[in-house]
């Protein structure tokens, strides 16, 4: 049997486990051991994902010389801090987005890595639904013509009522943004990588409808609050959006317009992006994935459906199961960590030119693209983004 990488998985929370999951399913990886906030914690989750070793304290695991990879699974204010040691004790590294809570820190860990030579990547991991991807290419190939305007949203119901409570919401946890920050981060990664276009400058507009909401008493799990029975609460004050609308001008003559909102009855979570080009538009809805609207002026509008016969050869790449055998959210993080694994298995550590998975420079790219954001509510003005 050739040889497989180890990895380790600091946090255990909602994200994690379909890490360790998706890991598995790689078939190039074994997962040798899990870190979560204690012990106790840590040692349940390792017995109910059947993970031979597991740490109290994340340190440990990096100490563990088996371990090769670390996937940094925690709250937003912890990646900067593991990610760095992880990188200092010569692991490589997937980390959740986003990859910090400021500039500096993301370019300080894009130094370290280049530095040490290790490789990195940030998991926007919705870069490898396969049609995402085809329309990637029908883009690069000209088939959209010139991008005139690029238009969608994120849009999630987990937090509609006052009672939704999450460390999300607290800004030392998770930042200064949230909305755009936790959902539009994907988007906006999402929409560069399609039109192969960077956003030049943006305008924004924030909300946040709860200003207080009731935390509960006891901690709640990413997305398990909806379950709860509301007992005791206290009351927070809410300073980071619930809802944000921007307006884009990309390099070139696009324009676009994005609105995320984590309060919007009935849409569980769904990413939905409409590129309007000169010979066609293209639309994708992530709770449909397996679709892509084509839309004509003067011919029948088309619904191309995941069928790798139907595909180029760059998507198929990431097709593991013929047409009609649906591939969703556990999929995209297997074809992400596939690539990963693949280039430790090389010994091919570089990220300059490479045109595979999301590095520490898309996660930079994603936290100077949210400071503008910010900016741009602070000015009430479009800002650049440098
Ligand atoms: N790419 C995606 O699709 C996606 C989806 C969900 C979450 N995320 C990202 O993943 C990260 C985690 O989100 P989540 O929804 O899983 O959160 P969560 O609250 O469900 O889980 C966080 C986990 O981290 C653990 N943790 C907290 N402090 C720790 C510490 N000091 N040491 C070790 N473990 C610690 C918690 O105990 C918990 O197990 C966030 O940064 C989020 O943005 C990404």
């Amino acid at each position: 049997m050739s040889r497989l990488v180890k990895v380790g998985v600091i946090g255990t929370g909602f994200i994690g486990p379909a890490h360790i999951e998706a890991a598995r399913r790689t078939f190039l990886a074994e997962v040798v051991a899990l870190a979560d906030v204690n012990e106790e914690v840590a040692r349940s989750k390792a017995q109910q994902y059947a993970v031979p070793r597991f740490y109290g304290d994340y340190r440990y695991l990096l100490r563990d010389e088996e371990v090769e990879v670390v996937h940094i699974c925690t709250p937003n204010y912890l990646h900067y801090e593991m990610s760095r040691e992880a990188l200092l004790t010569g692991k490589h590294v997937i980390c959740e987005k986003p990859l910090a809570m400021k500039r500096k820190e993301a370019e300080d860990l894009l130094e370290l890595a280049d530095k040490k030579g290790l490789l990195h990547a940030v998991h926007f991991n919705i870069r490898y639904y396969p049609l995402v991807r085809e329309a990637k290419w029908m883009v690069k190939r000209g088939e959209v013509g010139e991008v005139f305007a690029v238009h969608g949203s994120y849009l999630q119901d987990w937090l509609f009522y006052d009672t939704d409570y999450n460390w999300r919401l607290e800004p030392e946890l998770s930042g200064e943004s949230r909305a755009i920050a936790d959902i539009g981060s994907h988007w906006l990664d999402l929409i560069e990588y399609v039109t192969n276009r960077k956003v030049k400058e943006v305008f924004a507009d924030f909300a946040t409808f709860h200003k207080v909401r009731k935390k509960p008493l006891k901690p709640v799990e990413t997305y398990a609050g909806k379950m709860l029975q509301p007992e005791d609460y206290q009351a927070i004050p809410i300073y980071t959006e619930d809802y944000a609308s921007v307006l884009l001008h990309f390099e070139g003559r696009a324009h676009g317009v994005l609105t995320v909102n984590q309060v919007a009855a009935g849409r569980k979570n769904r990413l939905y992006y409409e590129v309007d080009g000169s010979r066609c538009a293209i639309a994708w809805d992530s709770e449909k994935p397996n679709e892509l609207w084509i839309g004509r002026r003067d011919k029948a509008n088309e619904f191309l459906l995941k069928d790798p016969s139907l595909l180029g050869q760059e998507t198929r790449a990431i097709v593991s199961f013929p047409g009609g055998h649906n591939e969703g959210f556990p999929d995209t993080s297997k074809h992400f960590f596939r690539e990963v694994y693949r280039r430790i298995l090389e010994g091919d550590f570089r990220v300059k030119n490479q045109r595979e998975f999301p590095t520490f420079v898309d996660g930079l790219r994603e936290v100077v693209l949210s400071e503008a954001i910010l900016e741009s509510v602070r000015s009430g003005k479009w800002v650049q983004v440098n």
